[in-house]
């Protein structure tokens, strides 16, 4: 799908589909201008009555002429219109695109003002949410889906002046589009083919494509290492564990890095602690996290902002077998911190645990890690907010900023040190797990321990990462989170 601009009139460009906006019943100026051209048809029809005022409906009208037909879409009756009205328009003029036969199509929505959002907010949203509507995910499927994926090519109407900075904006959607297509993949594809070794092996055609360096840590490594924790979840699978950097270098070697370092549990079944059957598929996503740094990693690597980033995955699986830890093992950290491990199924923050020691070499600006960590948080915050923990104010405001920014937010929670008495053990320097109580900060509190040497933040996306029911598949969040706050860092967002 081709993203353009287009300075012209809009009666006078040419195009399958103009996409208008009608606000309070009222065609906006794009509409008025074409059904001038047309001879009323738009007018008669909003006459008739056929397009409610919802916010979302959409009305196909066939003109012929330059302007082949026009899409309209009611944006509300609010005065300024707020910002979900807006989105809900755009997914609901992408969905009614792709049921028209229109090769191509131009946007006129520019004009319509959103509460505290600029034109390129307008232009991103839309662009997302034409490639969020065109994406299948069929990799799985012996034939391929056949239903329509909306039209090549949509041009976003603009004045001359914002034409470059449009254009630019559509560069950005377009890299954090393929960034959350790949964080999609990843995520949908099953816990039999997205192993350990099928992430190492995604990173290093990435670092191929896209020019990253990437190193692959095997358990000898890991072993070496004394990363104790991680290799103790490992150790019940088949599969081989991996530790995955990557690097994109866009600054100077003096400029220390931003590192990111997500869960890549490729199957999460609880280990001896085993989880119940219903919507245990669903553990195929735990690897969101790992997914999210890798879509990150794509979607700066194409834009190369001056800034140098650091992805690090820690992939294995989690099952229950002869080599399986026991609930009450005691294993010793990289950080040399015990853990008694009175959960197997609390196993994202044992991987993580050691990944995080592993990155204080690299001197980070500042460490966030990506989890799908604890059901609690779902329990907390639904579907709507990822969950952000972090000791530190100015990097609380920053990653807030960024959801907010790119329609991915997060919600502070906190992780004061009294939690922390949770995790007591009388066998242990600290347990895996607190009690049912708070249990996502317990969660983040256990990871606090193992991240004293730089700024840190922890985002729970256990609630946000993937969709069940019908549209179950991954989200691809935090994507443009991650990408925004990257891009911020480098002074280009
Ligand atoms: N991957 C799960 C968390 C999860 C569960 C995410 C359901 C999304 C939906 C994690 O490894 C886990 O099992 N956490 C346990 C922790 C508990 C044992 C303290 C949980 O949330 O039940
Ligand atoms: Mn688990
Ligand atoms: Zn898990």
């Amino acid at each position: 799908m081709q993203f353009s601009t287009k300075t012209s009139a809009p009666e006078k460009t040419r195009t399958g589909c103009a996409i208008v906006a009608v606000h309070a019943g009222k065609p906006g100026a794009a509409a008025r201008a074409i059904d001038a051209q047309a001879g009323g048809a738009i007018d008669a029809a909003l006459a008739r009555g056929d397009l409610p005022a919802k916010a979302g409906s959409t009305l196909l009208v066939g003109l012929g002429g330059a302007v082949e037909r026009a899409l309209l879409v009611s944006v509300g009756d609010e005065a300024i219109v707020p910002e979900k009205a807006f989105s809900d328009a755009a997914r609901a003029v992408v969905r009614a695109l792709a049921a028209t036969g229109a090769k191509d199509a131009v946007s006129w929505l520019g004009e319509v003002e959103v509460a505290g959002r600029d034109l390129r907010w307008k232009a991103r949203a839309l662009a997302l949410a034409a490639r969020e509507a065109a994406y299948r995910f069929e990799r799985m499927k012996s034939k391929r889906d056949a239903s329509p994926r909306g039209p090549h090519a949509i041009a976003f109407g603009c004045d001359r002046a914002q034409a470059a900075a449009i254009g630019a904006e559509l560069k950005a959607a377009t890299a954090l589009a393929g960034g959350m297509d790949l964080a999609k993949d990843l995520g949908n594809l099953p816990g039999n083919v997205c192993t350990p070794a099928y992430l190492a092996d995604a990173a290093k055609k990435l670092g191929r494509e896209h020019g990253l360096k990437v190193e692959v840590l095997e358990r000898k490594q890991m072993e070496a290492l004394k990363m104790g924790s991680l290799l103790a979840v490992a150790q019940g699978s088949a599969l081989a564990p991996k530790l995955v950097v990557m690097r994109y270098d866009g600054a100077g070697p003096k400029q220390a890095p931003i590192v990111l370092v997500g869960k890549g549990i490729t199957f999460d079944t609880g280990g001896i602690s085993i989880k119940p059957a219903a919507e245990m598929d669903e553990m195929k996503f735990d690897m969101c996290g790992a997914a999210s740094v890798l879509g990150t990693m794509r979607a700066i690597a194409e834009l190369k902002p001056k800034v140098n980033l650091i992805g690090v995955i820690a992939a294995c699986e989690n099952m229950p077998s002869g080599t399986a830890t026991r609930p009450g093992d005691v294993v010793t950290s990289m950080s040399g911190q015990t853990i008694e491990i009175l959960n197997t199924d609390a196993e994202g923050r044992l991987i993580l645990c050691d990944a995080l020691t592993y990155v204080e070499r690299f001197k980070p600006a500042a460490v966030v890690d990506i989890a799908t960590l604890t059901g609690a948080c779902v329990i907390a915050l639904g579907h709507h907010h990822s969950g952000l923990f972090t000791k530190s104010d100015a990097l609380a405001a920053e990653l807030s900023a960024a959801g907010r920014d790119s329609a991915d937010p997060c919600w502070r929670m906190p992780l004061d040190d009294e939690y922390q008495d949770a995790l007591k053990s009388n066998f242990a320097d600290v347990a895996n797990v607190g009690g049912r109580a708070g249990g996502s900060i317990t969660a983040a509190c256990f990871l606090a321990r193992f991240a004293k040497a730089y700024e840190w933040a922890h985002l729970d996306i256990a609630g946000t990462a993937w969709k069940s029911g019908a549209a179950k598949g991954s989200s691809a969040r935090p994507v443009p989170l991650l990408t925004r706050f990257v891009l911020g860092r480098a002074g280009a967002a």
